[in-house]
């Protein structure tokens, strides 16, 4: 089965973002992965909700928002007003993560869980059966651009085991450092969808890119 693809626009041109997103609607990606950042939970800072009301309007292609922020649930509802189908929130972030889990899903959204790199997959043995989707972080989060640690492999295939044994229909997304050579691995290892910032908008053509890495 072919892989979903999210492009992330924290690697597109800020300046010139509806040229951007323009390119993603005539492209093959499926959904629009979109990286919220509070300069607390990661060193950085990306964009707010004032900002994503606009970009929102530029695109029909399904929202996947990934909320690298504490207390996540202090904004479901801007999250819901984006319009988006997948809100992700950090296993990291979340004490109470089965609420926030079932909070996402009252308000209409799909919900995701999302673990740092030291984060064990074994942890999510309580909450697998809740989530619409886990995103494996393939990087510290934060930034684009950085490279792919390589044992995020291993959490995959651990992942899709547990996805397995316990009956979960849980997609596993795969977010930091993915190119055409690290998704083809994801994608044998078990990964469902590939979210990719500087492999795809740094490319020459990045229509083709994305084309190419639906192929993978
Ligand atoms: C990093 C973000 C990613 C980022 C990926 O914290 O969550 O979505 O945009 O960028 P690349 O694909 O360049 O590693
Ligand atoms: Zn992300």
């Amino acid at each position: 089965m072919k892989p979903i693809v999210s492009p992330s626009i924290l690697s597109a041109d800020f300046a010139h973002l509806s040229k951007d997103m323009e390119m993603i609607n005539r492209s093959e990606a499926d959904w629009v992965h979109i990286d919220i950042m509070d300069g607390v939970f990661v060193p950085n800072i990306s964009f707010g909700f004032p900002v994503l009301k606009y970009v929102a309007q530029l695109t029909d292609k399904p929202l996947d928002v990934h909320l690298m922020i504490v207390q996540p649930e202090k904004f479901i509802n801007e999250v819901k007003a984006l319009g988006a189908h997948v809100m992700n929130v950090h296993y990291e972030a979340c004490p109470h993560l089965h609420r926030v889990i079932q909070q996402i899903r009252e308000a209409g959204m799909q919900p995701a869980v999302t673990i740092n790199p030291a984060t064990p997959v074994a942890l999510l043995q309580d909450i697998i059966q809740d989530v619409y989707m886990v995103l494996v972080m393939s990087v510290n989060p934060g930034f684009g651009g950085q490279t792919f640690i390589e044992h995020s492999l291993a959490k995959v295939r651990e992942l899709r085991e547990l996805i397995d044994r316990t009956g979960s229909e849980a997609l596993i997304e795969v977010d930091g450092g993915v190119n055409m050579e690290t998704g083809a691995k994801l994608i044998e290892a078990g990964a469902d969808v590939l979210v990719a910032g500087s492999a795809l908008f740094k490319a020459e053509n990045p229509i083709e890119a994305i084309k190419q890495m639906k192929s993978l």
